[in-house]
């Protein structure tokens, strides 16, 4: 059996986040294969359907990467998509999948090292919580409709 790989997704604002991973590219930091990166025009254009969708899809981890506190482009989309991850932490919670497979993350555009650090440290996090259960319930409804 293959040892667990987490699937990360990370929704990464045009501004500050994305360009902090091009940042790690350009200084040759590696980070993790696992996280695939979204590009966003605002960490506050991520909205709850879109972290909830990336985890039913299979992913079994979901950031959010901003500007920093004051430095969205948008004025308030950080704090916004630092409400709704917050609100939907809760949610997972509930539900059973875990409100920490999800999380808010905030960087300058020049932290290529910041970028690099948080998406290993998540996927780490991740790794040792184990595969999305919601994911594995959907790919065994999956198997089931498709046998
Ligand atoms: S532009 Fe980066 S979080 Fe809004």
């Amino acid at each position: 059996m293959k040892p667990f790989e987490p699937e990360i997704v990370a929704f990464c604002c045009h501004y500050c986040a994305y360009t902090a991973a091009d940042m790690a590219g350009s200084m040759r930091i590696g980070y993790p294969p696992n996280v695939k990166i979204i590009k966003a025009p605002c960490s506050g254009k991520i909205d709850a359907i879109h972290i909830m969708k990336a985890l039913e899809k299979g992913a079994d981890g979901v950031y959010v990467a901003g500007c920093l506190e004051g430095d969205c482009h948008f004025k308030n989309g950080n704090n916004n998509a630092a409400r709704r991850v917050k609100y939907l932490q809760k949610l997972l919670d509930e539900i059973g999948v875990g409100g920490e497979r999800i999380a808010m993350i905030t960087m300058s555009a020049g932290m290529g090292g910041r970028f690099a650090e948080t998406a290993a440290e998540f996927t780490e996090k991740i790794r040792k919580l184990g595969p999305n259960p919601a994911k594995t319930a959907a790919g065994e409804k999956l198997e089931k409709a498709i046998a």
